[in-house]
């Protein structure tokens, strides 16, 4: 029923305000019906909703008045480009500032480097205040707004966001909403026993509860941090844990924390903040008896911060990292009438995963058929699409996947796991298994691009043509993710085809998480190695910016729901077709050891097929053959067929 008390309430608002932006009290009145909606659906018989309702109302307000000039022109700006993050011109880099450059006022001095790969977006990983040895590589965040000394001060930031916005580059950093660092001020009032501060967690007295959760809960972290509840000793109480032992679980049923984390949020946006990179989204709901994840009250807070954001801050776009089974990512980017209203961003896990499945195996099948699932994307929200990040590999595809392949699901998955940790006799590959849960025998897989693509391996065995083959893996991978669809993040020194390092291992704080092996210590003077004629770090790094450079110039390669996979002809290759007005490629991959052929008949998938092809990447013309006959592909080779 529309709602007349509320836009009294709006109206008065924007009195009290003294706001005269018409178009941000356009937006508010778009959206204010389905904010109350969303919020009092999930805390309307709080006592203290009514409150901070209005606390809600007056935070959007303020954070619209607290936007500078150059951030709402660039809002304004992007708007004119249509959903601009779509665009084919964006390529992604993610790094953490002091293993990338020390601190953040060094970042600009390494900005020419980025430039020359043709990098123009960047995630810095987490750079806010985090405990040394208890940090989750800044994932445990000791304060919200304060940046890690180490790294530099929130002016710092300020000034390197004005440098990226001047040269036109945008700006990723991460909110970790589902918990704090147990230093974080509310936990510390929490553990002396403060009542309204033990409400922003979730704590019991006794193992009563937390023996009934811990039941259908998954393990995060089984092997360093098992189970989801820590005892603190200076409360006396169990403390939901999650992930790590020192990650307090924040407790959304309280109104407060939502209130307070959005207030974060826009500080974010304010900052001037692209995209925001909402960390274990998926988390953030736990009701007993379920997995505490993916649950509908997840989607509803999403939603309400999406629609928050739309209004004050509406140039910042919303990535959920939710690194869930296949249907459920699709999930994040709203359903029904909320579809695109929820992450504008979701990582393509799925793709990611079934990419080094067919690595492994040679066989793309199992990429094929996950395909259709994530062709139900909605037009205007899109990927991020990467071969490797700063995290694990886990193997999250459905078991239907796999069997429709013909293969047994938990055979599979323990091949590809032996495959990549090192254990399959004759592996090229060098990684390690991750969190293995000794009760399910799960694990996920750790280790470089370079690495588990076999290069640490074929230097090690001095083979120049394993080398030359793991370089041609690398590109494979990488090529796959830049045209798929979506942004493309790249991962740090994987440009340059950095293998593992084991130095973690002599530092107590990181050595119980081998996810620090595939995170490198950049070495600015190798990095000239890529002026180097015929050196590994200039082979992958040139290859590297001759793929940005093609996925710029594409105009197919915007993600507008363009993508269609062809129809399968060989067991080893898979491709997929983009189009934009008239404009088509067929980009084609060989994830097999050996030469493969595939029929020219693929090019009819779609209408009639061309006389003459051009690849783009070898830059030879093909005269398109008959039906019987084939093109040919080198082992691991890609072509791009326009
Ligand atoms: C996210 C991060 C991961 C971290 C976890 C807990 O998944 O990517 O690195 O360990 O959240 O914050
Ligand atoms: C799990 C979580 C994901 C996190 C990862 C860290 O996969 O779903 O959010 O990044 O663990 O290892």
């Amino acid at each position: 029923m529309y709602n007349s008390a509320l836009q009294k309430k709006l109206y008065e608002l924007i009195k009290t305000h003294k706001i005269k932006d018409a178009a941000f009290q356009e937006r508010f009145t778009a959206n204010l019906d389905d904010i109350y909606t969303h919020f009092h659906g999930i805390y309307g018989s709080h006592p203290l909703a009514a409150d901070l309702f209005q606390s809600l109302l007056n935070s959007i307000c303020q954070a619209h008045l607290d936007r500078s000039e150059a951030l709402k022109k660039r809002d304004i700006k992007k708007e004119k480009n249509g959903t601009w993050f779509l665009s084919q011109e964006l390529v992604g880099m993610s790094l953490y500032v002091d293993r990338f450059a020390g601190q953040i006022n060094n970042l600009p001095s390494k900005l020419p480097y980025l430039e020359k790969l043709g990098v123009n977006f960047l995630h810095l990983m987490p750079l806010f205040k985090s405990p040394e040895g208890e940090s989750d590589g800044g994932y445990a965040v000791e304060d919200f707004r304060v940046v890690e000394d180490r790294l530099g001060t929130i002016d710092d930031l300020r000034a390197f966001q004005a440098e990226l916005q001047k040269k036109d580059m945008y700006l990723m950093i991460d909110i970790v909403l589902n918990h704090t660092s147990h230093h974080h001020e509310w936990a510390k009032l929490a553990k002396k026993g403060i009542k309204e501060y033990q409400d922003y967690f979730y704590m019991y007295d006794d193992r009563r509860i937390p023996d009934l959760m811990d039941e259908t809960m998954p393990e995060i972290f089984p092997e360093s941090s098992p189970g989801s509840f820590t005892y603190d000793e200076k409360a006396d109480k169990w403390v939901m844990t999650v992930f790590h032992h020192y990650q307090w679980d924040l407790n959304y049923t309280n109104p407060k924390v939502f209130v307070e984390m959005l207030g974060n949020v826009f500080f974010y946006a304010n900052l001037g903040v692209d995209v925001v990179r909402i960390d274990a989204p998926a988390f953030i709901w736990k009701q007993m008896g379920t997995t505490c994840q993916n649950l509908p009250e997840a989607h509803q807070l999403l939603q309400l911060i999406k629609m928050c954001v739309e209004v004050a801050t509406p140039g910042m776009a919303i990535l959920g990292e939710a690194i869930v089974a296949p249907a459920q990512i699709m999930e994040y980017f709203g359903t029904g009438r909320y579809a695109t209203h929820e992450c504008d961003f979701a990582y393509n896990a799925t793709q990611m995963a079934v990419q080094w499945d067919a690595l492994a195996t040679g066989d793309i099948r199992i990429m094929n058929n996950a395909q259709h699932e994530l062709q139900r994307k909605p037009l205007g929200a899109t990927w991020l699409t990467y071969t490797r990040c700063h995290d694990d590999i886990g193997l999250g595809y459905d078991d239907y996947m796999i069997e429709q392949a013909g293969f047994t699901p938990y055979d599979h998955r323990s091949y590809i796991k032996n495959y990549y940790s090192g254990t399959f006799p004759g592996t090229p590959a060098k990684g390690a298994l991750f969190a293995i849960n000794p009760k399910t025998q799960d694990a996920r897989l750790s280790g470089s691009l370079a690495s588990l693509c076999g290069l640490e391996s074929a230097i090690e065995a001095k083979d120049a043509a394993l080398i030359q083959t793991s370089i041609d893996k690398i590109l494979l991978m990488q090529a796959q993710s830049m045209f798929v669809g979506g942004l493309p993040m790249l991962f740090y020194g994987d440009e340059v085809a950095y293998t593992n390092d084991y130095s973690y291992l002599q530092d107590p704080g990181k050595s119980y998480d081998n996810r620090w092996m595939h995170r490198p210590i950049i070495d600015w003077k190798r990095a000239e190695l890529i002026d180097k004629k015929g050196s590994i770090e200039q082979q992958v790094f040139q290859a590297m910016q001759r793929l940005i450079a093609l996925r710029k110039s594409l105009k197919v390669l915007a993600d507008l729901k363009n993508t269609r996979w062809l129809e399968i002809h060989n067991n080893s290759v898979i491709g997929f077709e983009r189009f934009h007005e008239g404009e088509k490629v067929f980009f084609l991959f060989n994830f097999s050891a050996s030469p493969q052929a595939l029929t020219w008949y693929v090019l009819n998938s779609f209408g009639t097929r061309p006389a003459q092809v051009t690849d783009l990447w070898t830059k030879e013309t093909l005269t398109v053959g008959m039906d019987h006959e084939y093109m040919h592909f080198a082992p691991y080779q890609f072509r791009i067929l326009k």
